[in-house]
Formats: C-alpha cells, structure tokens, sequence
C-alpha cells in the first residue's frame, strides 16, 4: 500500500521533536481519524536579508502517511524563505513520498496546514504582514476546527444523554 519512501519517513522520520523557543508553532487536527500535528519553527536570514525557515521540527499522533508526511515537509520547508516554504503542496509531499493512496492524501494536506499555521503564528506574533492567502487559509483552519469541536461536542452530550437514560431505566 506503501512506497518505499513513505516507509522509510515513517520508519526513520526527520526533524521529529519540539522547538522550545519556536519562533512560531501550529496544532492542526482532523478529528475523523483523530489525527493531531505540531509544527514549530525557527526563521532566521538568508544572505539576501530574506526571512527563511532555519529550523523546523514536527510532532505527530496519527498514521504512517502523516508521520511520513510531517517528516518530508520539515525536509522540504528547512532553508526555504517563508514566501516559497507557503508554496509547498500536498501533491508536492505526496510525489516527494513517491505517491500516497487517495485515501491518504488527507494526511498530507494536515502537513501543509501545520506549516501554514506555524508561519502565520509567527507573522501574527512579529506583527508582520499576513498576506491574503494565508489569511484565508488560516480562517479555513479555524472554521473547520470549531466546526468539528462543535460536532464532537454534540457527540459528547448525546453520549452523556445516552448514559443518563441508561441509568434511569436501571
Ligand atoms: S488517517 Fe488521518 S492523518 Fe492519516
């Protein structure tokens, strides 16, 4: 079901860890599957004076493709400026990783989000411009994670309602 590649980023992932003074960190989810991600990052300068990713680390609960997928974004977005690490895709990820099933190519799109956060987290902390894009990513994010805390808060209700009931009648 696997390539070769993916198995090998999920075996010996790189860059796994936390950057304790992260100069900006996104927590994204997908509560389908249940899958959570970290991205931290350090930017710094190039020789050009342009911001770059230095350094980058990941932190994943979830599935093979998405550790193999954190993994090979930290490899791609390490050195990049912030305007080409925002260009990386999910359909880049998942070529680099020698293909991902269809059913997976989620995991790869919460890679791309991490990263997404992790950078608008730093713009917005150094009051730096957010362009528009990002922007509008970043209230997609939002949007999806209060709409799926909403959902599994009514599931969570409901089960408790569902318990209660249950004792009633006992
Ligand atoms: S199954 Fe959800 S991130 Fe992989």
């Amino acid at each position: 079901m696997y390539s070769k590649e993916v198995m090998e980023h999920f075996m010996h992932p790189r860059n796994v860890g936390i950057i304790e003074d992260a100069d900006g960190v996104g927590e994204v989810g997908n509560i389908v599957c249940g899958d959570v991600m970290w991205i931290y990052i350090k930017v710094g300068e190039n020789e050009k004076g342009e911001k770059i990713i230095k350094d980058i680390k990941f932190k994943t609960f979830g599935c093979v493709a998405a550790i193999a997928s954190s993994s090979k974004i930290t490899e791609l977005a390490k050195g990049k400026t912030i305007e080409e690490a925002l260009k990386i895709t999910k359909e880049d990820i998942a070529k680099e990783l020698g293909g991902l099933p269809p059913v997976k190519m989620h995991c790869s799109l919460l890679a791309t989000d991490a990263l997404k956060e992790a950078i608008y987290d730093y713009l917005k902390k150094n009051n730096l411009p957010i362009p528009e894009d990002l922007q509008k990513e970043h209230e997609r994010i939002e949007k999806e994670k209060k709409f799926v805390e909403e959902k599994f808060k009514e599931f969570v209700e409901k089960q408790k309602e569902m318990a209660k009931q249950k004792t009633n009648k006992e």
